[in-house]
């Protein structure tokens, strides 16, 4: 285990599967403290969390549906105790990562679809990184990454106007915070996936599974400890002169 990130605390949003899980599993290998938040799958946070700690790690679990503005308070409020209230209020990372998607048509789609794909994609991300960034500059250090997508950047296929849109959001909110952060020791970036073999990605066997497999240059679908990677270099002390900046990790789907 390396101790890069040793005595910090970190927030990851939606990892009790996916990206998220091996996300939280990246930054507590670094050596974080680690928040593993999850909405609906408490057994699998709890699995997350166990299996962090099993490793040598430090982890807690904390659930909330982020989906509305009284999940997201909850959220925050939760932060003071976790870890007995050793952190005493602080976050030193903030990895904005749960996330959704709806398929199909923008004409057909539901009229709360808006709401399903900016509630959680966009607004979330943006109350929690007011409340993060407060507490980073009052220590003068802190990190938040926004996970997006390759979608965020470029619309390859038709079918997910309104996730398109709501990463576009999130980029844009991405590069406007950091301008504001950076003389605090804050750094605000994104790191944007292609496809990822998760639940919310199209499953191997199916039509759209082979397509996008088709467009990425290395001819296959990304792993998540892929994005962990990534989001463990933007969350390094040594990325310090890295902000405002949109890592695609594609594996050059969009090149
Ligand atoms: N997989 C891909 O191909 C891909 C590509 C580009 C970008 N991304 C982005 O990467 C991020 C993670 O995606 P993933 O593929 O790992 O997704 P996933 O496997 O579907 O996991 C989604 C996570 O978000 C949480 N979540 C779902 N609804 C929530 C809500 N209302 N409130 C709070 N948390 C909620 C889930 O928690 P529970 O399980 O507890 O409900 C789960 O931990 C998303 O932002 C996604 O847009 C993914």
């Amino acid at each position: 285990m390396t101790q890069a990130l040793k005595g910090k605390l970190a927030l990851v949003t939606g990892a009790s599967r996916g990206i998220g899980a091996a996300i939280a599993a990246r930054l507590a290998r670094d050596g974080a403290s680690v928040i593993v938040h999850y909405a609906s799958s408490p057994e699998r946070a709890t699995n997350v969390v166990q299996a962090i700690r099993d490793a040598g790690g430090e982890a807690e679990a904390v659930g909330a549906n982020l989906s509305n503005p009284e999940g997201v308070a909850a959220l925050i409020g939760s932060l003071n105790g976790v870890f007995g209230g050793k952190f005493e209020g602080r976050l030193d990372i903030l990895v904005n990562n749960a996330g959704t998607v709806e398929y199909g048509l923008f004409i057909e789609s539901s009229d709360t679809s808006y709401d399903t794909h900016f509630n959680l994609n966009v607004r979330a991300p943006i109350e929690l990184a007011k409340d993060a960034a407060k507490r980073m500059i009052k220590t003068g250090w802190g990190r938040i990454i926004n996970v997006g997508s390759a979608f965020g950047e470029a619309a390859p296929l038709p079918g997910v106007t309104l996730y398109i849109a709501s990463k576009f959001a999130l980029r844009g909110f991405t590069r406007g915070l950091s301008r504001e952060l950076g003389k605090h020791g804050v750094t605000v970036n994104a790191v944007q996936p292609g496809p990822i073999d998760t639940e919310l990605a199209p499953q191997p066997g199916t039509e759209a599974h082979a397509t996008m497999t088709k467009l990425a240059s290395v001819g296959r679908f990304g792993k998540t400890e892929e994005i962990a990677a990534a989001v463990a270099y933007l969350a390094s002390p040594e990325a310090g002169y890295t902000t405002g900046e949109s890592l695609t990790v594609d594996g050059g789907w969009i090149a």
